[in-house]
């Protein structure tokens, strides 16, 4: 992870031009603390400050930006998993940089980008047409952003935006709808910045340029009079990195199960699905692809002697966590950690972040109000089970922070210590009080979610941020313990539900627009995940100098998902536990997993009971007030 930040000035006066905002500057620095440079390029009619901030994970260090002889200049947040060849010890910057700086013409720049699996945002100079170039991968899986200066005569671009109150124009997030070029020569002497778009185009959807069309519209609206955006001259597009979403609903054989809501969500019915063998066989592909995913991410990083602490009674127990997973004990996080152990060196510890909100110490004025009143708010049913499973005996305490997701998360634990018992499995118990929550709002968060600004921004935002951090206790020994976590990789499983069918919303449009309704929805959902999550997660989780992983959208398991039919992944018919994530269910059931395989979906809001905290009555859509900086 690092943060990466170009701000170009439209005209040759010298002011201000080769400083940051200190709160940019302060913010990049957090994603990147092992070197920070500057370079800046004057041109006759411009000028452009490029600031690198570099998280070091692999390879030699390669401070960044990166400069040729020729004037080019590079920043690169992102990570090359496979489709261009990097040696273990080679750094992806430096060869995504020396391809680039030897192309003569924008086609090679088009296959390049085509064919980089994994993670990226970049911002390369091209000195020759005086251009930057810039943008994020497919799914948006790194955070852009940019922001037009409300004087007409510049603009920047960067990983993290600030929100300072002084600061009147909005950053707005870079749409990951193709790669962008801008003419800096051109835009001084027309005072007019024309976006360039090379868009991504699927080879199997007729409509392209319709759909780009109906991109650049909705760009266009959110932009300053000053700027405008259009399709490349040449027409040309990236390929897509992964195959079409498969709609066809033949092909399948849950649908040969007599099955029906009443069948309750137990292992045993779902090992019924394991007979089928055509379904088992897509069951192993899909556990082969996710297990590869894991790997990729696991095994990407250098591992050294010095990680070991001195330590006069055993190396193994001092050893210190490389990977750590956002860890709720839900069905994603259970995959991940189990193929995570399959990769991980045998005697490394992996922590497991689990995240906690104080509820309210009002428990049975909560609970006498409740049978008063008819209830407003819907819960699922597993969140009632759950709390059932809180014992009396607790002291209060204990209870304030005994939420569904820890609840389910200490169950994962011991899932996981009989999977594999040798494995240090360090279970993270993340407390966040109200007080704390408040302050780290106020003092980072917000700045981390903006420009996002919804109230579910907020919870998840938030949620995420203390949860990656990794502070927390573990118990050892029967002792608890403070601890840190080490681990510079944080492993996430978003992108499952929005590929599986996990979220409940999915129910109510297979209800009501049948298997075709769930099909658009899920291609949609996909389609937005740049501008719904990903920028958000990567922007608060690499505010720890940390970098998140997605094994769930790795370009092979998308693509492999995406060629089954929605019957082979999903079967809202069966009630949930069972009927979402069916495909997931079975993977896990295969690796070993127990009780986890049937876990209905729980969202990271209610499951840490961050929602419940401050306002019970917003609804996730909302803006959310406590989102805004105040003026110091
Ligand atoms: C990078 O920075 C972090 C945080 O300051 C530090 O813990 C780590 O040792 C540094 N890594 C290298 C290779 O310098
Ligand atoms: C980055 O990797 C290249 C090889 O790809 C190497 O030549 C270069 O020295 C590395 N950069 C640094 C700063 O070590
Ligand atoms: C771009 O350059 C490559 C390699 O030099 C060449 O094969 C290709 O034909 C060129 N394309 C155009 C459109 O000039
Ligand atoms: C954190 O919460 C757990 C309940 O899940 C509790 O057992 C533990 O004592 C709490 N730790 C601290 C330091 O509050």
């Amino acid at each position: 992870m690092c943060g990466i930040c170009c701000s170009v000035t439209l005209s040759i006066e010298r002011d201000r031009d080769d400083l940051l905002h200190k709160n940019l500057l302060h913010n990049l620095k957090r994603r990147g603390p092992n070197s920070s440079q500057q370079v800046l390029k004057t041109g006759t009619d411009y000028h452009c400050l490029f600031s690198g901030h570099v998280l070091h994970l692999r390879g030699l260090l390669t401070p960044q930006p990166i400069e040729d002889e020729r004037g080019n200049v590079f920043l690169w947040n992102g990570e090359i998993f496979s489709g261009i060849d990097v040696a273990v010890e080679e750094n992806d910057t430096q060869i995504m940089f020396n391809h680039l700086s030897s192309f003569n013409n924008e086609s090679e720049i088009m296959s390049l980008f085509s064919s980089v699996h994994g993670p990226w945002a970049f911002i390369y100079y091209q000195a020759s047409s005086h251009s930057v170039w810039f943008g994020r991968d497919y799914f948006g899986r790194r955070s852009l952003l940019w922001h037009f200066s409300n004087t007409g005569n510049g603009f920047c671009l960067a990983s993290v935006g600030t929100q300072a109150a002084e600061i009147v124009n909005q950053w707005q997030e870079v749409p990951a709808c193709g790669i962008f070029r801008i003419d800096l020569k051109s835009s001084a002497l027309s005072k007019h910045v024309v976006l360039k778009l090379y868009p991504w185009k699927c080879i199997s959807r007729e409509n392209i340029i319709e759909e780009v069309v109906r991109s650049l519209n909705l760009i266009s609206d959110s932009l300053p009079p000053f700027v405008s955006i259009e399709i490349n001259e040449a027409r040309l597009c990236l390929n897509t990195p992964v195959a079409p979403l498969n709609k066809r609903l033949t092909q399948g054989s849950f649908d040969s199960h007599s099955h029906s809501s009443s069948i309750p969500a137990t292992i045993e019915n779902l090992q019924i699905f394991l007979r089928d063998e055509h379904m088992k066989k897509q069951v192993h592909q899909l556990i082969h692809v996710l297990s590869e995913a894991v790997k990729r991410r696991v095994l990407c990083l250098t591992r050294t002697e010095s990680q070991y602490v001195n330590d006069e009674f055993s190396k193994t127990s001092s050893k210190k966590a490389n990977i750590a997973i956002l860890f709720s004990g839900g069905i994603d996080s259970m995959v991940i950690a189990s193929l995570a152990d399959r990769h991980i060196p045998f005697d490394e510890p992996i922590d497991l972040l689990n995240v906690a909100f104080m509820t309210k110490p009002t428990r049975h004025t909560a609970l006498t109000k409740k049978s008063s009143k008819p209830k407003k708010h819907l819960q699922t049913p597993s969140e009632e089970n759950i709390k059932g499973l809180a014992t009396p005996t607790d002291n209060v305490q204990d209870q304030n922070f005994n939420v569904p997701d820890r609840l389910t998360g200490r169950a994962g634990l011991k899932e996981l210590k009989s999977l594999n018992p040798l494995r240090i499995w360090n279970f993270v118990e993340v407390n966040v009080t109200l007080e704390e929550l408040q302050r780290m709002r106020q003092h980072r968060i917000n700045q981390l979610v903006h420009p996002l600004d919804t109230v579910l921004d907020d919870s998840i935002g938030c949620a995420v941020w203390f949860a990656s951090r990794g502070i927390g206790y573990i118990t050892k020994e029967d002792e608890m313990q403070l601890y840190e976590s080490s681990a510079k990789v944080v492993l996430t499983g978003i992108g499952a539900d929005e590929q599986l069918a996990g979220y409940s919303r999915h129910r109510v449009r297979f209800n009501t627009h049948g298997l075709e309704g769930l099909n658009k929805e899920l291609e949609m959902e996909l389609d937005r995940i740049s501008s719904r999550n990903l920028g958000r997660d990567d922007r608060v989780i690499g505010d720890h100098g940390k970098e998140a992983r997605f094994p769930f959208l790795d370009e092979n398991v998308v693509s492999f998902l995406n060629s089954l039919s929605i019957l082979e992944k999903a079967d809202l018919t069966l009630p949930r536990g069972i009927g979402e994530k069916l495909i997931l269910r079975l993977a896990a059931l295969e690796l070993g997993l127990t009780a986890s395989t049937v876990l209905p979906k729980r969202a990271m809001q209610f499951g840490s009971k961050i929602a419940k905290m401050e306002n019970n009555n917003e609804k996730a859509s909302e803006k959310c007030s406590r989102l805004q900086v105040l003026s110091e």
